[in-house]
């Protein structure tokens, strides 16, 4: 995988040219799990899936002149969270979203995965998310997807941004959604047939969104429905209205 650290600094998301802020990707860790640093307008950025390189990110938000003001979680796996606790000791007070499912076992050495060392304390300023919840960070809506499959927890956050008149979304995807691929199900608390009916869900997203997957590069939904296995097959089971099929994973 390409380890693009730096590479796609201030890129847009490739939503048409609707005016989204830059968004920047650092593949990070022994996994190259993707780090997002949202510019959010306003002056205020999010951080999604800060999952390792602590000091790498905490000097990209200060280089970027914003106010850190949320931490996004996808899930509770540890490439993605283990920056959090220094994240917080550089900007304490930011707020850390994760849904509960996952908090449950998230902050324990259940979540133990070398070469990473485990977080054994959740954040003081933890916050659930939950399927539905709508939330802004800055001039950035972000709408809560649960697709759980990966990890009971999985949520994808869907954004867009308040200056895009046609409201169009970026996704964060997290392990649910890669480009040509989707999470693994086969770690503690993954389940196939939950993550056939996350991809169809993700599937009824418009075509032309960009998809910011948790590894690897960036794709959409049009080019996932048309071409990833997975999501080809979930949608297949659908239409032969087989609600009990279950995904292969890589
Ligand atoms: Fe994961």
């Amino acid at each position: 995988m390409q380890n693009d650290k730096m590479a796609s600094d201030g890129r847009r998301p490739g939503n048409g040219g609707g005016g989204f802020p830059p968004i920047r990707r650092f593949a990070v860790g022994a996994f190259d799990e993707n780090a997002y640093l949202v510019d959010c307008g306003d002056g205020i950025a999010a951080l999604v899936d800060p999952g390792a390189d602590a000091a790498l990110l905490a000097e990209a938000v200060r280089s970027s002149g914003l106010r850190l003001a949320a931490v996004l979680l996808t899930h509770g796996h540890i490439d993605h969270v283990s920056a959090v606790p220094a994240l917080l000791s550089a900007f304490p007070g930011v707020p850390v979203r994760l849904a509960q499912a996952d908090s449950a076992w998230c902050w324990t050495m259940r979540n133990y995965f070398p070469p990473y060392e485990p977080v054994l304390a959740p954040p003081a300023t933890l916050l659930p998310v939950a399927d539905g919840d709508v939330f802004a960070v800055g001039l950035v809506r972000f709408r809560v997807l649960a697709t759980p499959g990966h990890s009971p927890g999985s949520v994808c956050y869907a954004a867009s941004f308040a200056r895009d008149d046609g409201g169009r979304e970026v996704l964060f995807s997290g392990d649910t959604l890669f480009a040509a691929s989707v999470g693994r199900t086969d770690f503690e608390g993954g389940d196939p047939a939950a993550m056939t009916r996350s991809l169809r869900r993700l599937a009824d997203l418009a075509p032309d969104t960009p998809v910011l997957p948790g590894h690897g590069p960036a794709t959409t939904i049009a080019r996932e429905t048309a071409g990833n296995p997975w999501v080809v097959q979930a949608l297949a089971a659908a239409a032969a209205n087989d609600g009990t099929s279950a995904a292969e994973t890589p």
